[in-house]
C-alpha cells in the first residue's frame, strides 16, 4: 500500500468524486472530509499523501485545511471542550484548569487526545463571566471554579466517554 492516510475506501471515494467533476481540485474538499471522517484529524502527511494522488500542490490543499474552520480545528473528537480565555477567566485562574484539563483528557490545545475522545479550545468569552473559569463540554455548561479536585473534574468527564 502506498498510502498510509489515503486507504482504499478514501481512493474509491475521490475517484467517485473525479468521476462527477470535470476538475480534480473539487475533490480535495470532499476528499479532506473523507479523511477527517476516518482518521478523525488531518496530519500533514495526509495533506502530503492526497496531494501526491491529486497531482495538486501541497501549499494548495494546506491553504485549504487553514482557511476552513472545519479543517483547521481538526475537532473531530467525540468530545469538544471549549475553554475561555477572556480577561474574566483569565483572572480567575482558567490556566489552572486547562492545564488540569490536559491532564485528564490527554488531549492539548488544537490537539485531539490520542484515543479520540477529546478535542480542546480557548475560546472568547462563552457569556458566563458569572462562573468564571467558564469552560464547555459540547452544549453543556461548567462552572470552572468548582473543580477543586481531580475527582471533581473526573465527576464531569465520566458522562461523556
Ligand atoms: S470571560 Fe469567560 S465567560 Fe466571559
Amino acid at each position: 500500500m502506498k498510502y498510509k492516510y489515503l486507504t482504499e475506501d478514501i481512493i474509491q471515494k475521490i475517484e467517485e468524486c473525479r468521476g462527477r467533476f470535470p476538475l480534480k481540485e473539487q475533490c480535495i474538499i470532499p476528499a479532506l472530509h473523507h479523511i477527517l471522517d476516518k482518521h478523525r484529524d488531518i496530519v500533514p502527511e495526509a495533506v502530503i499523501e492526497l496531494s501526491d494522488y491529486l497531482k495538486v500542490p501541497v501549499s494548495h490543499i494546506e491553504g485549504i485545511v487553514t482557511f476552513y474552520d472545519m479543517f483547521r480545528h481538526r475537532k473531530n473528537a467525540k468530545n469538544h471542550i471549549r475553554i475561555c480565555r477572556n480577561l474574566p477567566c483569565h483572572l480567575a485562574n482558567f490556566h489552572s484548569l486547562l492545564e488540569k484539563i490536559k491532564e485528564k483528557t490527554g488531549a492539548d490545545v488544537g490537539r485531539s487526545s490520542s484515543d479520540g475522545l477529546w478535542y480542546i479550545e480557548l475560546v472568547e468569552c462563552i457569556g458566563s463571566c458569572g462562573i468564571a473559569p467558564a469552560f464547555l463540554v459540547n452544549d453543556d455548561l461548567y462552572d470552572g471554579s468548582k473543580i477543586k479536585t481531580e475527582e471533581d473534574l473526573e465527576k464531569i468527564l465520566s458522562k461523556y466517554r
